[in-house]
């Protein structure tokens, strides 16, 4: 029998969880002890700052329910839940990147019609989205669902609203033409929820806790793999210190500035200044390579977040 000394006892640790017969979950139970256990001897903490750790966690944990998601945030900040996101989603170059899905898409929003307005009343500058849905090749993807959500002019999400009914989000539809055409107000940047553990540890660097102005996606077409995905405003000053690291390239978007008068993607007469942007979404179908490497991936991941 060896006993534990500083020096063995991560060895004698990782023996000990040899026993797990899921090797997958041995793999990610056996690195996650070596991995905590270089962090221990690297900061060599003292008892204090352990128990301090473990008391963050128990707040983390216990404000964390089915509206807020305080782990989710702390993956977030540290850059995490988009590390998986690009792990779990290698597309090909020309297909619209993923994001982080982000703590505010509700489930089981209204179907509306294509050129339907998702802000009806709230807060902000209107805005236009009108595009489309394609593939690799260029051609129109008919049917694909859009589920879209956002902030309103104010930074609130349907959650942060309180309200019975739907607060600006939707699912359209593409029409034949793979073209869709939605009516909201101008996304603002907001900050991310800073009165709870995450916020305490934020406020104690320079990181700026802002994200740029921006659109949530979430499309779906038979054959084709899953997108979820943000839309962001080019000029927003937060775009190149996004909190939560969600920018890619093809994502930043141009919204133009319409006078009074203009034609609306509607076909109507604006009689006030309006928004504009315009995106076409590219889909990567599934293939049979690509389907078995996500179903790699995914296995015994943990769900990604934002
Ligand atoms: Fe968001």
């Amino acid at each position: 029998m060896t006993y534990v000394t500083e020096s063995n006892i991560t060895d004698i640790v990782l023996d000990r969880w040899e026993a797990v017969p899921d090797q997958r979950f041995r793999r990610i139970m056996q690195s996650m002890i070596k991995h905590l256990h270089a962090l221990v001897r690297d900061i060599e903490p003292t008892e204090q700052e352990w128990m301090a750790a473990i008391e963050w966690l128990t707040r983390t944990g216990k404000l964390s329910n089915e509206k807020r998601q305080e782990f989710v945030l702390a993956s977030d900040v540290v850059g995490v839940s988009m590390l998986i996101d690009c792990i779990n989603h290698r597309l090909s170059s020309e297909a619209t990147p993923t994001t982080v899905t982000g703590p505010f898409h509700v489930h089981g929003s209204p179907n509306l019609p294509n050129g339907a307005d998702i802000a009806r009343g709230a807060p902000g500058e209107p805005c236009y989205i009108a595009g489309s849905v394609r593939n690799l090749d260029g051609k129109p993807i008919v049917g694909a669902t859009l589920d879209i959500w956002q902030a309103d002019g104010d930074g609130h999400y349907d959650a942060q609203h309180g309200g019975d009914e739907a607060w600006m989000r939707g699912v359209f539809r593409s029409d034949s033409t793979g073209a869709f055409v939605v009516q909201t107000v101008l996304p603002v940047p907001y900050s991310i929820p800073m009165d709870g553990p995450v916020g305490e540890i934020m406020a104690r660097t320079k990181i700026s806790p802002m994200r740029p102005s921006h659109i949530h996606f979430l499309i779906n077409a038979p054959g084709h793999h899953q997108l979820i995905t943000h839309l962001f405003k080019k000029s927003c000053p937060y775009i190149a210190s996004d909190v939560v690291y969600g920018v890619k390239a093809p994502l930043i978007s141009e919204f133009d500035l319409m006078p009074a008068g203009s034609v609306t993607p509607n076909g109507t007469i604006a009689h006030h200044a309006f928004w504009m942007l315009q995106y076409d979404f590219v889909l990567e179908p599934i293939t049979e390579h690509a389907s078995t490497k996500t179903s790699a991936a995914a296995q015994g991941c943990l769900a990604p977040g934002g």
